[in-house]
């Protein structure tokens, strides 16, 4: 089965600590933290400590997404705070092989972000470094944006990439029921949803629905 993995950029920042408890309770599958640098992307939103603070409240493995423009400096901070998977965006990694060993060197997983407008080709000559690879479906940068069909054969391509190797197909960016279903057949094994998750009060039915 697919699995699920919110993104608290739609969660109520102010009760954060009770947000990750209730994800938990919905049966989410990993929690999945936007960290955004204002310069990579137009928008800022929350570093290692806030990451740091809320790890307490559950024992779902941590994805930090990381839409900034120097990840190089910044992995050790996010791992330090507890991140299980730290992921990278391409567009940002000229050496993303040495990227890539520096957050194994961490006792970590590796994740690599590709916006709509890079090819999956990037990936071709780190694959065997990979344990996730994010498609994103959407320009990163705010939630609540529509999810972009032309991304679904790139989803294709790279599931024919990955053949029997063990990496998550992970999919970001406009995901609800709908959109869900057409990432799922083409080949997505995680779906982050921010809003579709954070709509109305009953989390574990909207995690459900996307099922
Ligand atoms: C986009 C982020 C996504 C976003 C998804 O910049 O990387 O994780 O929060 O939000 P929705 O599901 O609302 O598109
Ligand atoms: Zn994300």
């Amino acid at each position: 089965m697919v699995k699920i993995a919110p993104s608290i950029l739609s969660a109520d920042f102010s009760d954060l600590k009770n947000e990750i408890i209730s994800l938990d309770e919905a049966k989410a599958d990993m929690i999945h933290l936007d960290v955004m640098d204002g310069n990579f992307v137009p928008n800022l939103t929350f570093g290692p400590c806030v990451i740091k603070s809320v790890r307490p409240y559950t024992r779902l493995p941590f994805d930090a997404h990381l839409m900034v423009e120097n990840p190089d400096k910044m992995i050790e901070w996010f791992a330090l705070a507890g991140a299980d998977i730290i992921t990278v965006h391409a567009e940002v990694c000229p050496h993303l092989d040495k990227t890539l060993d520096a957050i194994h060197k961490l006792g970590i997983k590796a994740g690599v972000a590709l916006n709509p407008s890079t090819s999956e080709k990037v990936l071709e000559y780190v694959l065997d470094k990979l344990d996730l690879i994010l498609v994103m479906t959407v320009n990163p940068g705010f939630g609540g944006q529509q999810f972009m069909e032309n991304q679904l054969e790139k989803i294709a391509k790279v599931k024919k990439m990955i053949g029997n190797r063990d990496i998550i197909l992970s999919v970001d960016g406009g995901i609800n029921p709908m959109t869900a279903a057409k990432a799922i057949s083409a080949g997505a094994d995680m779906l982050v949803a921010g809003s579709a998750v954070f709509s109305g009060k009953d989390y574990a039915k909207n995690i459900a629905n996307l099922r």
